[in-house]
């Protein structure tokens, strides 16, 4: 997803915003671009990478206050011209903007009309040219920038520049903006992730303001006019620039983060000699535990499949009515909010531009919220106030995978919680929680010998289509399985629940279809046997996903096992074959397997 940097400030600019955007890189782009203030405004952008950019200003533009961004196109194709920055035709504005301009069609022809000449197919340049135009009237620049978003409609994280002014103005509805206070310099960014090197004060814009950013200092105003309060929080968690360190990719290297990540996450929140598990963030008594009356989940992509696993948690443990829905049809379908209900928003990034709506629309209508996050601080995570941090450490690579495996065993620990605030029993939660913080060692000894890993990627590496099946918590894990191949394979591939292959699916299968089968030893794991043997019959090749000693490899062409836990445990422990698959199978195709095409790890756009 796009992302933004800007300075302004005693050094010169140009390697800072081209650090930023390096930073920035891991959220998915497809061009970028820089301005720079030196007298007049410099823009350079091009489509490609980062480093491309970089080598058409060898030596930088000079000058101390700038702009950067990186686009991930969403309206007008990939080209130089589409890139950000924005140039007003005066070039006396320069704009970078995330989001979209839903009236940017109606305003278009009327600024032509006015003798603008547009350079771009983009919705974002409308804003460019509607500043310029009152500030042709005689308005301030900050009177321009009020001025233009009241004509237009949508969302934005903006940064605007201007000739002859020593500041940025940055405006904030629906796309997130962090500007960061340094001494004498301050710093703006799509994500805090890029400003963590150089300060821990920032101030998080929030919907409807405006910012006036010079070196050192800001002024903060609402779109509606008058003051907005200064709110400088501390930026926590410091992860630093995750490096590769001896991996060859961030996907890899954050598969084998798992076991730390998930020491990390259930550190301090398991108590057990009492069965039990704590997520202070929650903020929930045991008598408001054993008042809900249902639990919603919701999330995109692999949080959604981590809903998924928890919604079964939460029904097998704590006995009360949960569902999880898809965030970005939830505020869609004119949901019915019981105010008494408990709703958990599940995001990696806290960015999620669904998730976050549907979190405003359970608000709006007086519903519960608490959010299930990684990014400290993220947009998410704030609209809740309240809720549980996963602790995975940065995720870079787009394709999420240590980041499934921690909400996964945050909604277990809560599952556990609201569970022993009813009518779970001490001994089964005690066996809960002694399984769960066996888990990292074991994810650990599973990591050192996976298996015959590479055997199933020569079975799916050139298949038309690939089919995965689970039961059980094992359905959500085929989801995620299928969806990691897809993401970084471009393999098309299917999930289902495993009985459901015979309504339909099973009229895919061809000799030597490969089939993925998640079977652990549950109480389902017969019934899965069974559906193993209908695509054998069907002449399909079946890499099964089992539990160590199992006699249940017999059934399979490929069979990887993975340690023996407690059944409702062991997505944490299947997931990561699926995940190694994807991983291998993308090296095998040369796909670019951290940075896929067409996607972006934060989807701050509906
Ligand atoms: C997962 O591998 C994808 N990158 C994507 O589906 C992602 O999970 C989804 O966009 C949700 O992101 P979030 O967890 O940051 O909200």
């Amino acid at each position: 997803m796009c992302g933004i940097f800007g300075y302004v400030g005693n050094r010169q600019a140009t390697p800072l915003l081209m650090e930023g955007l390096r930073r920035l890189e891991y959220r998915g782009y497809d061009s970028s671009g820089v301005a720079v203030i030196n007298g007049q405004i410099e823009v350079a952008k091009k489509i490609g990478k980062v480093s491309e950019l970089a080598s058409m200003i060898p030596t930088g533009i000079e000058g101390n206050i700038g702009i950067s961004h990186t686009r991930w196109a969403t309206h007008g194709g990939v080209t130089d011209e589409n890139a950000h920055p924005h140039i007003s035709n005066q070039s006396n504005v320069a704009i970078v903007h995330n989001g979209i301009i839903e009236n940017a069609r109606q305003l278009r022809p009327r600024l032509e009309k006015q003798g603008v000449k547009f350079l771009s197919e983009t919705d974002s340049e409308v804003l460019v040219h509607l500043i310029a135009h009152y500030l042709d009237l005689g308005s301030t620049p900050l009177s321009s920038v009020r001025r233009a978003l009241h004509r237009v409609r949508g969302t934005w994280g903006l940064c605007v520049v201007f000739e002859g002014e020593d500041i940025i103005i940055c405006a904030r509805n629906g796309s997130p903006l962090v500007i960061g206070i340094g001494e004498g310099e301050s710093f703006i960014a799509s994500d805090q992730h890029a400003l963590t090197q150089y300060t821990d004060r920032a101030i998080f814009l929030e919907d409807g303001e405006i910012a006036v950013v010079s070196a050192g200092k800001v002024q903060m105003h609402l779109l509606s006019g008058g003051r907005a309060a200064q709110n400088i929080t501390t930026l926590e968690e410091d992860w630093g620039e995750a490096d590769l360190g001896e991996f060859p990719h961030f996907m890899l290297k954050e598969i084998h983060e798992q076991p730390e990540a998930l020491r990390q996450c259930i550190s301090g929140r398991t108590l057990s000699s009492e069965g039990n598990c704590k997520l202070g963030g929650l903020e929930l008594s045991s008598k408001e535990l054993q008042k809900i009356p249902h639990v919603r989940l919701l999330g995109c992509g692999t949080s959604l499949h981590a809903c998924q696993v928890g919604r079964l948690a939460i029904e097998k443990l704590a006995r009360v009515p949960a569902s999880a829905h898809v965030a970005s049809e939830f505020r869609h379908n004119d949901p019915i909010i019981d105010p008494k209900a408990l709703f958990l928003a599940v995001s990696q990034s806290g960015e999620t531009a669904d998730t976050l709506s549907a979190v405003k629309e359970i608000q709006l209508k007086g519903g519960k919220v608490r959010g299930v996050v990684n990014v400290v601080g993220s947009t998410i995570a704030r609209q809740c106030g309240r809720g549980v941090y996963i602790h995975s450490g940065p995720e870079q690579a787009v394709a999420s995978t240590k980041a499934f495996t921690n909400m996964t065993a945050a909604l277990v620990m809560f599952s556990i919680q609201i569970g022993r605030a009813r009518s779970l029993t001490r001994n089964r939660g005690r066996d809960l929680v002694k399984n769960l913080n066996a888990i990292p060692d074991q994810l650990e000894a599973y990591l050192a010998n996976p298996g015959p890993i590479m055997e199933a990627v020569k079975a799916v590496k050139e298949a038309k289509m690939v089919l995965f099946l689970g039961r059980g918590v094992s359905a959500p894990v085929a989801r995620e399985g299928a969806l990691k191949l897809m993401e970084v394979a471009y393999i098309p591939c299917l999930a289902y629940p495993a009985a459901e292959m015979k309504h339909g699916p099973i009229a895919l299968l061809e000799p030597g279809s490969p089939v993925v089968v998640i079977a652990p030893n549950d109480e389902l794991k017969e019934k899965t046997r069974s559906n193993i043997q209908e695509c054998r019959a069907r002449g399909a090749k079946i890499i099964l996903i089992h539990e160590e000693g199992d006699d249940i490899a017999e059934e399979a062409d490929i069979s990887i096992s993975v340690p023996i836990t407690t059944p409702l445990l062991s997505p944490l422990l299947t997931v990561v074959p699926l995940q190694l698959l994807a991983y291998n199978t993308a090296l095998e195709l040369d796909c670019d397997v951290d940075r896929p095409r067409n996607l972006a790890k934060s989807v701050t756009v509906e």
